[in-house]
């Protein structure tokens, strides 16, 4: 997506946000309220753009959206789930980026996020091969809070990957790109099911909406929507639960250990065999409570899975009480300084 042909006045910016907390702006933002700066993430349809808000100095990260490439993708079912899920996720006082304010202009639209300026968890692990138990602990911990914050409004991510785990300037974990999110109508249901296997009319009609918004779908030409890597076994067998998640979790655990995502390999096809076949493989000097952890995340039958059977909205108290994360505060992460990554 091309940045916005802007010619915003290149006012210097007032910088102070003080004012702005006493008198919160009322007129309906614009590109011109901000300078766009480079561009720091790129999706299908959308590129996210560091920004300045001339009034006050702040930093944000625009996500900018191509209209006619989303009606032409027939993706307007992802964008307006993201909306709405970073808008119930409006009152999170941590872990995920927040949404400040939407604007349109003719071509685009514009969704203005908290900037995490220490960008991925993706490059910090690759950079340093693999992190201590520690940084595996903190991390692991956060993400976890995160997924029951989010599993306790009915929200699945269904693409929770290391790319779209961001850190914030003190390095906390913020959770972003909610595209293939699903809201659960009745979040006490534990597992929602593919047209396959329903045959109600009014179900299939439902469903043929929701088969929209799958992100593992294969596409027309063959390719798949989403990250081969992360996804559970009953992403590609049709149904969906909280324990995708969880499984994506495991995947996340493993990688922050091991420095490489369990399930790999040169196509996303065999990437799925391997995916249901539970085929990976625990390298020599693995630590034993993260293996632990990770084969009782890493489990076909997403009811087997650690923390599927907890009751809804009450946490993932069975993952929390794992030896792996002795010693964890679990309520005062956020407020924890994170190890050092190296
Ligand atoms: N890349 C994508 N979204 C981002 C954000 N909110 N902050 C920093 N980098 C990003």
């Amino acid at each position: 997506v091309a940045p916005p042909n802007t010619l915003a006045p290149r006012v210097s910016p007032t910088a102070n946000p003080a004012l702005t907390t006493i008198n919160p702006p009322t007129h309906k933002r614009t590109p011109k309220d901000f300078i766009f700066g480079k561009a720091i993430g790129e999706g299908s349809f959308s590129t996210v753009y560091l920004a300045k808000d001339i009034h006050t100095g702040k930093e944000y990260a625009i996500k900018v959206c191509d209209k006619r490439h989303i009606i032409k993708e027939k993706k307007t079912e992802y964008v307006k789930r993201e909306k709405e899920v970073l808008n119930m996720l409006a009152g999170a006082k941590h872990s995920f980026v927040r949404l400040f304010c939407t604007f349109q202009d003719m071509e685009r639209l514009y969704f203005v996020l908290s900037y995490a300026k220490n960008g991925e968890l993706l490059p910090y692990i690759n950079k340093v091969g693999s992190f201590d138990i520690e940084c595996t602990k903190f991390y692991s911990a956060e993400i976890l809070r995160a997924l029951e914050y989010l599993h306790g409004l009915g929200i699945i991510h269904r693409d929770l990957k290391p790319e779209n785990i961001l850190l914030d300037e003190k390095m906390h974990v913020l959770i972003t790109d909610f595209g293939s999110a699903k809201i659960l109508k009745d979040p006490e249901a534990s597992v929602t099911t593919h047209p396959a296997t329903d045959d109600s009319q009014q179900q299939q009609q439902q469903q043929q909406q929701q088969q929209q918004q799958q992100p593992y779908r294969r596409e027309r030409r063959g390719s798949f929507v989403g990250t081969a890597q992360y996804v559970s076994p009953e992403l590609l067998t049709d149904k969906t639960s909280r324990a995708s998640d969880l499984w994506a979790l495991g995947c996340i655990i493993y990688q922050m250990v091991a420095g490489l995502p369990p399930f790999r390999s040169r196509s996303e096809y065999m990437i799925f065999q391997k995916i249901l076949k539970l085929e990976y493989e625990i390298p020599d000097g693995f630590c034993e409570l993260a293996r632990s952890l990770v084969s009782q995340l890493l489990v076909l039958d997403p009811t087997q899975r650690l923390g599927a059977q907890d009751e809804h909205g009450a946490g993932y108290p069975s993952i929390r009480a794992h030896p792996f994360f002795e010693g964890v505060d679990f309520e005062t992460l956020h407020e924890q300084t994170p190890p050092p990554i190296y």
